[in-house]
C-alpha cells in the first residue's frame, strides 16, 4: 500500500514538472517578409527585430482594452520585468514604460520608448514600439542582448487603462 502511494506520488511529481516545463517552453519564431521574428501563443502575436542597438517590437491581442509585453531575463514572473503597456482610445495611443514589483507595476522614472504607434481594429489591439536593447535604466528596464534567451510575458486586460488586472496572460521563452 505504502509502495503504491509512493509510486503514485512519484508519477504526479513527474507529470507536474513536465507540465511546468511545457508552460514556459521556448517558441521558435518564423521570419516575416519585413525581417521580423514572429511567434503566436494563446491569441497573442509578438514580433521583434533587432535594428542596430534597438529592439523593434509589435504585439497584438484580441481585445479593445490594454495589451502589454514583459521582458524578464531572469525568471518567468511579472516581478522585476520590464513592461511596455498600451491601449488605443478614440484612435489615440497611450503607451507607457513600466516595471513590475511583485504582482503590481509602476511607471519607470525614465520613459525609454523611442518610437511607438498603435491601432484598434475589429476587436484587435496592436502596439508597435522601439526600445533600446542595452539600457537597464537604473534597474527599471531589463538590459537585453542579441542571442540572449529571455522570458517573455504577454497580457491583455479590459478597459482603456494601465490599472486593471489582466483577463488573459501567458509566458514563453525566446532567444533574441
Ligand atoms: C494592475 C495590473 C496587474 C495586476 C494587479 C496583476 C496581478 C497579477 C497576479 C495577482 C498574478 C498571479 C496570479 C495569476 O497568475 O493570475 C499575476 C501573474 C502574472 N501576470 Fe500580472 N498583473 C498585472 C499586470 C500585468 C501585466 C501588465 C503583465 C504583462 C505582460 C502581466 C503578466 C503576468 C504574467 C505573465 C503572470 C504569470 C507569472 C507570474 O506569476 O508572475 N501582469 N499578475
Amino acid at each position: 500500500m505504502r509502495k503504491a502511494i509512493l509510486v503514485i506520488a512519484g508519477l504526479l511529481l513527474i507529470a507536474g514538472s513536465a507540465s511546468a516545463a511545457a508552460k514556459n517552453e521556448e517558441l521558435k519564431p518564423v521570419t516575416d517578409e519585413n525581417g521580423f521574428n514572429v511567434i503566436e501563443k494563446s491569441g497573442f502575436t509578438f514580433k521583434w527585430k533587432i535594428v542596430e542597438a534597438d529592439l523593434e517590437c509589435e504585439v497584438s491581442a484580441p481585445t479593445e482594452g490594454w495589451v502589454a509585453v514583459g521582458f524578464n531575463p531572469e525568471k518567468p514572473k511579472m516581478d522585476k520585468s520590464n513592461l511596455i503597456i498600451g491601449f488605443v482610445k478614440d484612435g489615440e495611443l497611450s503607451i507607457a514604460d513600466h516595471h513590475a514589483k511583485g504582482w503590481r507595476h509602476v511607471a519607470d522614472k525614465e520613459n525609454n520608448i523611442l518610437k511607438s504607434s498603435g491601432e484598434e481594429k475589429d476587436g484587435q489591439t496592436s502596439l508597435a514600439f522601439t526600445i533600446p536593447m542595452a539600457n537597464d535604466a537604473n534597474g527599471e528596464d531589463a538590459a537585453l542582448a542579441a542571442g540572449q534567451k529571455i522570458h517573455l510575458l504577454l497580457a491583455q486586460g479590459n478597459g482603456d487603462n494601465f490599472k486593471k488586472q489582466h483577463k488573459k496572460k501567458t509566458m514563453l521563452e525566446i532567444t533574441l
